[in-house]
C-alpha cells in the first residue's frame, strides 16, 4: 500500500522571500490524507526514483509534461462575490455614488436565494478557474445567501473565508438594503458564525466566517462595538474597507477625529486575524497600528485605480512590517484574476514612483523607491495572503497544503513566446506572470483535491 494519497512530479515556482523566487525543477511532491505536503523531494535525493517506481503508472501519480509548471493558488484577500453579476460595468462614477446608484440597488437582489445561487455558484466556479484556491468575500446583509455562499464554497472545494456583511446605520443606509437593527444585524452575524462553524466541519478545506462591518460610514458606534466583541468571543476574522478614497477616510475623520486605522482598533477590530481592504491613506502611525496588531491590507490595484483617488505605497509598507497581500475587490476591480491584478500592482507602483503630470519636473513628479518587481507582487497573490489569513496556504514547501494550479505554456490556442527548449526558468516565471491566463491554467488543486480541470 502506497504512503501517500498522491505524488506529483514537476517544477514548480514559489515564492522564497517577497523579492526572491525559488525553482524546484522536477521535484516530488508528497501529498498526505490531509492534502498537506508532507515531503518534497529533489532528483538528487536517495529515495526519489524508488517513490517514482512505486508511484509511476498508479492513479494517485501525477507528472507534469514538458512545458507545464505548479504555482501556489491564489489567495484573494478582497473579493464582493454579489458584485460579480456587475462587474465590468458601472466604473464611471466615484465610490460613494457607485454604492447609491448601482451596487446597493444589485446586493438588495441576494434577498431572493435562487439569484444569489445562480450568481454565488458562477463566481466560485470562476474564481477557480482563475487559479484563485482561497477568497476571502463579502457577501450581503442576508444571512441565508451569506449562508448559501459558504455551502458553495465547501461544496466546489474552494477555501472560502465568508462574511455577511453589516450595514446598520438607517441614517446612512438605504432603506431598500441594510440590516433591520442593530440587534438583528447582531443577531444575524452570531447566528452566521455559529452555522458556518458546522459547516466547516463537513469540508477538507475549510471555510471560515469573518466578521463583516462594511466600512465604518455604513455601521452605528453599537453595531461596531458589538462586532468586534464577537469576534473576540468566537475568535474570527474579520474584515472591513479601510482608509480607501479621499471621501471614505475623511467621513471616518469628521466623525471620530481620527483616522479608520484607530477608530477600528476602539472597537476591537484590529485583530492577528483582520484583513482590511485598500488602506491607501493609512499614515505611518496607523500602519504602525496595522503591524502590532498583525491587522493585513488587502491591495486591490485595479479598483484602487477607479475609486481610491491614490496608489496604495507597498513598498513603504512592508518596509514598516505590515502583511499585505493581494485583492480582485470585484466589481470595483473589474477582473476575476489575480494575474492581471499582480501586472496592475507592479504598473501602479511604477507610475507612483516617476510620477504622472509632466508638468512637474522630473524630481518632484515621483515618489521615490516606490516600485515593486513581478516577483513582490506575485508574493502578494499567494505568500503574502496566507501570512495576512495566518494560514499554511501560498506556498510550495513542506507542512503547507497542496493549493496549486498547473500552467499550460503550451496551450495550441495561446502559445507563451518560449522559444529555446532551455530558456532560463528566471525569465519563463516572469512570461507566465505577465501573459497567463485562464486558459492556460490546466488543473487546479486545494488541500490535495482537484477542484478545476480544462
Ligand atoms: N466601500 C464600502 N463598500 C465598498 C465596496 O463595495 N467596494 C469598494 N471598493 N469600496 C467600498
Ligand atoms: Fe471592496
Amino acid at each position: 500500500m502506497s504512503k501517500y494519497m498522491q505524488l506529483f512530479q514537476g517544477t514548480s515556482f514559489s515564492s522564497k522571500s517577497p523579492t526572491e523566487i525559488q525553482i524546484l525543477r522536477d521535484y516530488l511532491y508528497c501529498i498526505n490524507a490531509d492534502g498537506m505536503i508532507e515531503r518534497i523531494v529533489a532528483p538528487e535525493d536517495a529515495d526519489y526514483q524508488s517513490l517514482l517506481d512505486t508511484y509511476q503508472g498508479s492513479d494517485n501519480f501525477h507528472r507534469l509534461e514538458e512545458g507545464q509548471f505548479f504555482l501556489p493558488g491564489f489567495v484573494d484577500l478582497h473579493v464582493h462575490a454579489p458584485q460579480w453579476a456587475q462587474s465590468g460595468t458601472a466604473l464611471d462614477i466615484p465610490l460613494y455614488d457607485w454604492l447609491n446608484t448601482y451596487t446597493f440597488p444589485l446586493e438588495s437582489k441576494f434577498s431572493d436565494l435562487d439569484f444569489a445561487q445562480q450568481v454565488y455558484e458562477d463566481v466560485v466556479s470562476t474564481l477557480l478557474a482563475n487559479g484563485t484556491t482561497t477568497a476571502l468575500y463579502f457577501a450581503t446583509v442576508h444571512k441565508e445567501a451569506s449562508l448559501r455562499l459558504a455551502e458553495i464554497c465547501a461544496s466546489k472545494g474552494q477555501r472560502g473565508l465568508v462574511g455577511k456583511v453589516v450595514m446598520d446605520d438607517p441614517a446612512q443606509n438605504p432603506d431598500f438594503y441594510r440590516d433591520a437593527d442593530t440587534p438583528t444585524a447582531l443577531a444575524d452575524t452570531e447566528e452566521f458564525i455559529i452555522a458556518v462553524q458546522e459547516l466547516a466541519k463537513t469540508t477538507k478545506q475549510g471555510v471560515y466566517p469573518v466578521v463583516t462591518p462594511r466600512f465604518i460610514p455604513s455601521c452605528t458606534d453599537e453595531g461596531l462595538r458589538g462586532l468586534g466583541e464577537l469576534a473576540a468571543k468566537y475568535d474570527t476574522y474579520v474584515q472591513s474597507h479601510c482608509s480607501e478614497s479621499d471621501w471614505a477616510h475623511g467621513h471616518v475623520k469628521d466623525r471620530f477625529q481620527k483616522n479608520d486605522a484607530f477608530a477600528l482598533h476602539d472597537f476591537g477590530l484590529l485583530r492577528d486575524k483582520s484583513v482590511m481592504a485598500h488602506c491607501n491613506f493609512l499614515e505611518d502611525s496607523d500602519a504602525e497600528l496595522f503591524a502590532e496588531t498583525g491587522t493585513a491590507i488587502a491591495h486591490c490595484p485595479i479598483s484602487n485605480a477607479y475609486f481610491a483617488n491614490s496608489v496604495l505605497p507597498v513598498a513603504h509598507l512592508h518596509a514598516k512590517d505590515v502583511e499585505i497581500g493581494l485583492g480582485s475587490d470585484i466589481s470595483g476591480g473589474f477582473s476575476p484574476s489575480l494575474f492581471d491584478n499582480i501586472r496592475q500592482a507592479v504598473i501602479s507602483s511604477r507610475m507612483l514612483e516617476d510620477g504622472v503630470n509632466t508638468a512637474l519636473s522630473a524630481e518632484t513628479r515621483g515618489v521615490k523607491d516606490a516600485r515593486i518587481t513581478i516577483h513582490e507582487a506575485f508574493y502578494l497573490a499567494t505568500a503574502g495572503g496566507g501570512e495576512s489569513l495566518s494560514l499554511p496556504i501560498g506556498r510550495i514547501q513542506e507542512q503547507y497544503a497542496w493549493d496549486v494550479q498547473a500552467i499550460d505554456t503550451r496551450v495550441p490556442s495561446a502559445k507563451l513566446p518560449i522559444f529555446d527548449e532551455h530558456e532560463d526558468l528566471q525569465d519563463v516565471f516572469q512570461k507566465i506572470m505577465y501573459l497567463a491566463r485562464p486558459e492556460h491554467i490546466r488543473e487546479v488543486w486545494v488541500q490535495g483535491e482537484q477542484v478545476h480541470s480544462r
